[in-house]
């Protein structure tokens, strides 16, 4: 077990942006401001490795060191998400291919597919050569893999080196080509295959491909991240005993990170709470206008609780919006405060490490329009004075562990690539599904704990919700026998087997809950079916039949919530008055204002105002945007 870790600050830092003149500058108002943490490197492979073979350390050498020798710890980044024009010179064909055939070309970055293997062995060779020069250097304090698998919509590629790993997985999965036929039910429409070399990818077809076709090749995928990234963490392991961290983001769900966080020692993710409330979110146009300059109340709150379960307890935040974003659609500055609620909240949740990206603003090329902590001209931009703030603070309040859920919803990437490949209804989406139920137990002042699908216990909860799992693996399975802990199983939970095929006898197959679900609904956004005593059922409606005990019903009487001896089935998608009545049946809501939110620690009680008001909570005033803690 890692003992606790102080709280600490930092920023991403650029030294090949910038004149050398200004480094030592850049690292001293760093340190002044409170900062402990710098991140470098990730981008910079043409300026380590211009030509093949011709290295230019010097400049990084200085860096590192001007840094650390300012008191800073140094994050290095891997620069594999950039390669060089050289290195696509070199292997024409490591490109991503889109679902259209085409490639996804050189001009701005993660242009490179994850099946193409010269090109892994290429960033393996990069990062040795990185891990050589830098592996027992003092300054260096952690490393990052890559930067943000997955960005910009990278995960799966059409290509031929796609094709053919795609095929000898499949061989490997299944054997013999009859076991695939059989599991794919390939029987329908004369699918059939003599040979693995025979299957394509599933793009380009006529109408839809088989599910499971889709499926597997997003298993596929997500096991081409894995070992990409375990390529990168098993050289770094030979020369460098500073922790492994990658940056996640903020919902991607086409690899399981789960599986990539198994081989580094610190999950992080990249936190842009306004440019993900305007890019990444469904909500009504009325919340997006109240949470305009805040970020929505739950998005950064979950991926913490997420990424926290991917790393084993040990969270990031590697990137922190300070200011108006360049990407989303549209990007507002955010209010006075935001800049320290999203550390504070961070923190409470578990964080470690804050750094806010980026050190200075960039004058040129495409995220000129992107805040930092400095304005172009070097003057201090508004976020500065906020994480000044917040590192003085932490001074005050150095650490905690954040405390165990009152509640805990498991996670499962395969299913969201289940449901992706098989909506069956236009608004079906496993992540909105999963992050509605975590909106509503926050709603009600729910500690919540994210699982993934093998945790080893569900004990010492009030309860523990399953939405949208595919399939209940065999562990859990088990622990759903014995554990005291209520579960709440469903919507669209275990009604098909791990081929994403219906079962016989159909599912849920829970021992100790007689429920059957042998109808479907998909519900358009105009239709609700109403529930007795108030909350309505939409996009997703289970007809459920069985002998367990009725607890919520629709107005004509269709069963909703059933339940026997502690397991229990929710066999619709609710709406937020729904969902609230699920849940205060196995909780006791806290009162707060809407727009408030807490989190504990095993010492305070911290509540975060993402209002664009002030609100009053126990008689205690809480500034817009702004955070206020108690001792517990
Ligand atoms: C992240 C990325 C950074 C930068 C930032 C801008 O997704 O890791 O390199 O592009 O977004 O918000």
């Amino acid at each position: 077990m890692t003992p606790i870790q102080p709280r600490t600050l930092g920023t991403c830092y650029y030294p090949e942006h910038w004149d050398r003149s200004i480094w030592e500058d850049d690292a001293q108002r760093m340190v002044e401001a409170g900062l402990s943490w710098v991140r470098i490197g990730e981008f910079a492979w043409s300026r380590i490795e211009p030509r093949e073979g011709e290295f230019h350390w010097d400049w990084l050498d200085d860096a590192i060191e001007i840094l650390g020798r300012a008191g800073l710890k140094v994050v290095l980044g891997t620069p594999t998400a950039t390669p060089p024009k050289w290195v696509l010179n070199k292997y024409p064909d490591m490109l991503a291919i889109d679902a259209q055939g085409q490639p996804r070309k050189f001009g701005s970055r993660r242009h490179y597919c994850f099946s193409h293997l010269p090109y892994r062995a290429e960033a393996g060779r990069i990062t040795r050569d990185l891990a050589e020069r830098y592996g027992s250097n003092n300054f260096i304090h952690a490393w990052q893999t890559d930067n943000e698998y997955g960005c910009h919509d990278t995960v799966v590629s059409y290509s031929d080196a796609a094709r053919s790993g795609f095929q000898n997985w499949l061989a490997a999965r299944y054997g013999d080509i009859t076991a695939l036929n059989k599991a794919w039910g390939n029987v329908f429409w004369s699918m059939e295959y003599d040979d693995f070399s025979e299957i394509d990818l599933p793009n380009l077809t006529v109408t839809e491909p088989g599910h499971i076709h889709q499926l597997d090749f997003m298993r596929y995928s997500s096991d081409m991240v894995v070992a990409f990234n375990k390529v990168q963490t098993d050289i770094l392991r030979g020369h460098t005993d500073a922790p492994l961290i990658h940056n996640y983001m903020g919902r991607i769900v086409e690899f399981d990170h789960f599986g990539v966080g198994a081989d580094l020692d610190i999950a992080s993710w990249d936190s842009y709470p306004i440019g993900f409330l305007s890019d990444r979110l469904e909500a009504s146009d009325a919340h997006k206008q109240h949470f305009l300059r805040q970020g929505d109340p739950d998005f950064q709150a979950f991926h913490h609780d997420l990424y926290r379960a991917v790393g084993r307890g040990r969270m990031w935040i590697m990137e922190q919006q300070p200011g108006p974003v360049n990407w989303a659609p549209y990007n507002p500055a955010p209010l006075d405060g935001m800049a320290r609620l999203w550390a504070w909240e961070a923190f409470a949740h578990g964080a470690e490490t804050v750094c806010y990206f980026r050190w200075r603003q960039a004058p040129f090329a495409q995220e000129q329009m992107h805040a930092g902590l400095l304005h172009p001209d070097s003057t201090d931009a508004p976020a500065l004075s906020e994480a000044r703030q917040v590192a003085n603070e932490i001074k005050a309040m150095p650490d905690a562990k954040t405390a165990k859920g009152d509640v805990a919803i498991i996670f499962d990437y395969a299913s969201a690539w289940a449901w992706f490949a098989q909506p069956q209804g236009a608004d079906f989406d496993y992540f909105r599904l999963v992050f509605d139920m975590y909106r509503a137990l926050r709603r009600a002042g729910q500690n919540v704990d994210i699982l993934p699908p093998d945790a080893p216990s569900l004990d010492g909860y009030s309860a523990v919700f399953t939405p949208g799992l595919m399939t209940i693996p065999d562990g859990l399975r088990k622990i759903l026998q014995s554990t005291e802990t209520p579960i709440i199983l469903g919507p669209r939970t275990d009604t098909k087997d791990i081929n994403l095929t219906i079962p016989t006898p159909m599912g849920p197959n829970v021992e100790g809950l007689d429920v059957t679900v042998r109808i479907t609904e998909s519900i358009p956004p105009t239709a609700k079916f109403d529930l007795k005593g108030g909350g309505t059922a939409r996009h997703w409606f289970e007809h459920i039949t069985g002998d367990a005990e009725t607890y919520i019903e629709t107005i004509d009487n269709q069963p909703v919530l059933v339940g026997s001896s502690g397991l229990f089935y929710l066999g619709a998608w609710l709406d937020e008055a729904g969902f609230d009545r699920v849940i205060q049946m196995f909780v006791t809501p806290h009162k707060m204002p809407a727009g408030v939110r807490v989190r504990d620690t095993d010492t305070h009680r911290f509540w975060f105002n993402y209002n664009p008001h002030s609100v009053t909570i126990d008689g205690n005033e809480i500034p817009t945007a702004g955070v206020i803690w108690q001792k517990l």
